[in-house]
């Protein structure tokens, strides 16, 4: 099967790379020449676990091709639109118009029957715009459009690509359906769910898995500060709780607030959508203000561990990333911490194994970056873990402490036990815990 992504971004690579991987013939084409240059010449433009493995082995292969020209789209059968939908400035909405363009872009190139296909996170009603563009740009196109949305997380998403939990379809003509299934066909070996629906409902079923896991996330957080009221462990509520297998383990795991280029963005855009159709989405508006002030508590934690003072105090940050294994700094949490901390006159050394380069131009200028793991701890009166990266779970605590000013040690992930980092000689904070 001979495949076009159009946007050879996070979603569009890795999608690319897997469907090569499948057997199909892929043709990743992106409006940015230095990009496509890069990836021909086998650079990643973005940090993946085992993407440069996979987009290696399937170019030696022939099957998997980098363009800047959309003349591929003729002989496809199937073109998929990855492009970015950014947060429109103002509203939250996602923006559509790198969506637009491409299904304007592509239309002219349209030769036999083709399946055009929505990877973006789009809002309700693309599908079909979509549809409408392409009509009216070639009106003797002969087309349908559908709705594939992606559940890829960052760090995972080869994994999660090639053994998902469901495969969802959004249709309104079988033979797109035939297609799209007969696309996927090596997921039938793993019996992998399919999803097949309207295009509606696909492009709902995105935003409502993602604000749902969000909720997950907000939930958690604010029982973990209850916990800190009342003296009890959030682990063991979360451990209690996930055990019933009608709310499941996954995702109640406390931290300083999610970030990514999804779970924010989806969320506050459900609200959006919700809101234009005279719909109200009072949960999901408030996992985004619990969001918020999660963020905030953490700020007041590490203040109040420093005995209420930041001013003129030395402070380590292990991870900037919004989350291990990738260097995403999309809304991640150090946006918001780090700057607080700056602000009120702390002096801020920070270590990221992915993020440094990504983190730079945007975190305050004051901050200090550190190559060497171990340096980041010098003269530091407290230690803050911001991202459980794997490195950060087994520190020489010995080492550390040497190094500090201080002992103070807040752990934004509840990496380690409060118990032996108190035998250590730590004053160590978590959340919600006692
Ligand atoms: C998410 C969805 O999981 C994926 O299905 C979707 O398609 C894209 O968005 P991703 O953004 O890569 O994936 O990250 P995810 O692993 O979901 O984490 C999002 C944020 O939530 C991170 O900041 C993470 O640290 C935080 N998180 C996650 C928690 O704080 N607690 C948890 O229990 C899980």
């Amino acid at each position: 099967m001979n495949v076009t992504m159009i946007g050879a971004g996070y979603v569009g690579l890795v999608s690319g790379a897997c469907f090569a991987e499948f057997g199909a013939h892929v043709t990743c084409v992106d409006a940015n020449p230095d990009r496509v240059r890069q990836l021909e010449s086998g650079h990643m433009p973005l940090y993946e676990p085992g993407l440069d493995a996979l987009v290696r082995k399937n170019q030696e292969q022939g099957r998997l091709h980098f363009s800047g020209a959309l003349e591929c789209v003729a002989g496809s059968e199937l073109v998929f639109i990855a492009v970015g939908t950014p947060s429109r400035r103002g509203d939250g909405h996602a923006d559509l118009k790198f969506v637009f363009q491409a299904a304007r872009d592509l239309a002219p190139f349209l030769g036999g029957y083709t399946v055009v296909v929505d990877k973006s996170t789009v809002p309700v009603g693309t599908a079909r715009e979509v549809k409408r563009i392409i009509a009216e740009t070639n009106p003797r196109a002969d087309f349908d459009v559908a709705s594939n949305p992606e559940f890829l997380r960052e760090g995972a998403a080869i994994g999660d690509f090639m053994r998902p939990d469901r495969v969802v379809i959004g249709i309104d003509s079988d033979r797109a359906g035939e297609r799209l299934r007969e696309l996927y066909r090596p997921l039938n070996l793993i019996e992998t769910p399919m999803v097949i629906t309207d295009l509606e409902s696909a492009e709902l079923i995105k935003y409502a898995s993602n604000a749902f896991l969000a909720t997950k996330i907000s939930f958690i957080n604010e029982i973990s500060a209850l916990c800190e009221a009342i003296g009890a462990d959030v682990h063991a509520i979360a451990r209690g709780m996930g055990l019933d297998g009608r709310i499941g383990r996954k995702f109640l795991h406390p931290g300083p607030g999610f970030g990514g280029a999804c779970l924010p963005k989806d969320a506050r855009a459900l609200v959006q959508i919700a809101w234009e159709r005279g719909v109200s989405s009072r949960i999901v508006s408030a996992v985004l203000e619990v969001n918020d002030a999660q963020r905030a508590r953490m700020v007041e934690k590490i203040r109040a561990a420093l005995g209420g003072r930041l001013e003129g105090k030395r402070i380590a940050v292990l991870g900037l990333t919004f989350k291990p294994e990738t260097d995403d700094m999309r809304e991640a949490a150090s946006l918001f911490i780090l700057p607080k901390l700056v602000e009120a006159g702390a002096a801020v050394r920070a270590h990221d194994p992915q993020g440094m380069e990504e983190g730079r131009p945007l975190l305050p200028g004051s901050v200090e970056y550190c190559d060497d793991l171990y340096s980041v701890f010098d003269r530091a009166d407290a230690a803050v873990l911001l991202t459980e990266w794997n490195l950060y779970r087994g520190l020489d605590l010995k080492e550390i402490l040497r190094r500090m000013a201080g002992r103070i040690f807040v752990d934004l992930r509840n990496v380690y036990e409060p118990r032996k980092m108190r035998a250590a000689g730590f004053e160590y904070y978590g959340i919600g815990r006692a």
